[in-house]
């Protein structure tokens, strides 16, 4: 077989393995519609979640309020998007040492269940024990002005987000300069992701500004 032809082989090879990926995403998000769809299947589906949320109560908080400032809410998080990113653990696209395990333990339905559990919980700012002494110089100010010419076009006007996009109001600053950072960095914890172009193009002090004028928002 030729170069050319074996290199085909393996483009193939891993376009079927996207779509495969994309395929087991799309029935997750289908039974996530077909269960919000009823409420009762909706009410039954949350209990589930509940149960099985004292397992990330330690880190996330028992009501996906984040206890630590590396990790971030749960609470008010859009579901397709916490479903989305379980896949990216299971899958290695996204890499955290616990996370990682986790998700690919869970059932397509536990990802569900546990989705729309935190997707119903209320947000909380997050007031850190001591202040950051990293985030001191930061201006909320001028994060909102970043955040509005930047970010709302998707992550929408209240940092709210919608489907697939997250919802960054509320999150603690930290975990967002983490997470800035690695997307700015291609760090292999979280590459490959839209955000990678778009936080290249921020300056470290920016993402500050924006983190602190985020975590402040209900
Ligand atoms: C030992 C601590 C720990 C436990 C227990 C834990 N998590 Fe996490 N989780 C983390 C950390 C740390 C991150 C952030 C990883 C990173 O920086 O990318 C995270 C990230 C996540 C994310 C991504 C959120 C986002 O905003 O992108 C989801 C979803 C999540 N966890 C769900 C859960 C669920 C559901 C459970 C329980 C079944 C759980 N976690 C248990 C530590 C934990
Ligand atoms: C073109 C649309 C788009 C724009 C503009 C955008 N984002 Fe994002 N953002 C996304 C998507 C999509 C994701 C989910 C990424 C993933 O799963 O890898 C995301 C994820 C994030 C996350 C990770 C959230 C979490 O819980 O871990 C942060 C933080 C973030 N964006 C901040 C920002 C900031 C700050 C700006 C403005 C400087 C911005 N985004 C602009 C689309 C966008």
């Amino acid at each position: 077989m030729s170069k050319w032809a074996t290199s085909r082989w393996i483009l193939c090879g891993l376009l079927l393995l996207a779509l495969n990926v994309q395929a087991d995403l799309n029935e997750q998000y289908q039974l996530l519609d077909a269960i919000q769809s009823n409420p009762q299947t909706q009410s039954e589906s949350a209990r589930l979640g509940e149960e099985k949320a004292s397992l990330c109560g330690y880190c996330h908080g028992t009501d996906g309020n984040s206890k630590r400032e590396f990790i971030p809410n749960l609470a008010g998080q859009n579901a397709k998007y916490l479903i989305n990113q379980f896949e990216q653990f299971a899958t290695g696209k996204r890499k955290n040492y616990v996370m990682s395990q986790l998700a690919d333990k869970l059932s397509l339905e536990e990802r569900v269940n546990l989705a729309i559990h935190f997707s119903h919980q209320k947000a909380k700012p997050f007031v850190a024990k001591k202040p950051n002494s990293k985030l001191s110089n930061a201006s909320p100010a001028q994060g909102q002005a970043g955040f509005q010419a930047k970010c709302q076009m998707c992550h929408g006007v209240k940092a709210e987000g919608w489907d697939q996009l997250p919802r960054l109001a509320s999150q603690p600053a930290a975990y967002l300069v983490k997470t800035l950072e690695k997307f700015k960095t291609d760090h292999r914890d979280r590459n490959q992701s839209p955000m990678t172009a778009i936080a290249k193009g921020l300056s470290n002090q920016e993402i500050k500004d924006i983190a602190v004028y985020l975590s402040s928002l209900e």
